[in-house]
């Protein structure tokens, strides 16, 4: 769906912590990664960088806000050399907090443009995502929805599928809306669209793609990249037969 795009745009963004008080052992050169992320692509990227340096990368997951906890709780005594955290909100919060330390690096200033770093170098962005809109073209008209705004019609009335307000994801759409559109109007396009939907907020983005290929919604908001892999098929041959049957800004 060509008009149905790249709205929103969010900074997946990568924070350098370095940690000046970790022990250092000669025989063995390490460096200790805290990720909120959970993407294959990171691991092969993590497996490659080891293979090229010699360097061994011990990765520990966990959800971005536990790990910042974690970062809180240990203190100076952290042995932290990265941290690579899902949304700008909460890299920026966890610069504001003070848990993060400088980097100097020529290659990051010069791979990552202004506007996707910290002017103190204390955060650089590594990906970004898109807030799309999928939509099934047997619910609903497509050509009707053009922009976020769309889905507060009242013609959309239970056909929108939303995530849990509690996901970063949302909280950043809507703060990214009251930037670009002003409180005011950001507030009317909330209770329109809540009122369009009929059923539970959903867990994931995943199962909204889904449901909108079934049928259950007429359309949803989601990451671009859970769209991009159902149809790659990574999360099996079913979903990549979801994710056909909408209209998204791949198919
Ligand atoms: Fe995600």
């Amino acid at each position: 769906m060509q008009n149905l795009k790249k709205i929103f745009y969010s900074a997946l963004a990568c924070t350098f912590l370095f940690n000046l008080n970790a022990p250092v052992n000669s025989t063995e050169k390490e460096v200790k990664v805290y990720s909120g992320r959970h993407y294959n692509t990171d691991r092969s990227v993590f497996k490659k960088f080891a293979e090229e340096t010699g360097i061994k990368v011990r990765l520990i997951e966990a959800a971005g806000i536990s790990l910042i906890e974690r970062l809180k709780r240990e203190g100076e005594n952290s042995q932290a050399d990265l941290i690579l955290l899902v949304d700008a909100a909460r890299i920026t919060n966890a610069a504001k907090l003070g848990l993060l330390q400088k980097i100097n690096s020529i290659t990051l200033e010069n791979d990552v443009p202004v506007g996707l770093k910290d002017p103190n170098k204390e955060w650089y962005a590594l990906t970004r995502r898109v807030r799309v809109m999928v939509a099934n073209p047997k619910v609903v008209d497509v050509s009707k929805i053009n922009d976020y705004t769309d889905l507060a019609d009242p013609s959309l009335k239970g056909q929108v599928c939303l995530r849990n307000r509690k996901s970063p994801y949302n909280q950043s759409l809507v703060a990214n809306q009251i930037i670009n559109k002003g409180e005011e109007a950001t507030k009317n396009w909330l209770n329109g669209m809540i009122s369009n939907v009929s059923q539970p907020f959903f867990p994931g983005d995943i199962s909204i793609v889904r449901a909108v290929s079934k049928r259950k919604c007429g359309v949803g908001i989601v990451n671009h990249y859970y769209v991009a892999r159902m149809l790659a098929g990574v999360n099996g041959r079913r979903d990549a037969l979801y994710a056909k049957k909408n209209n998204s800004p791949y198919t």
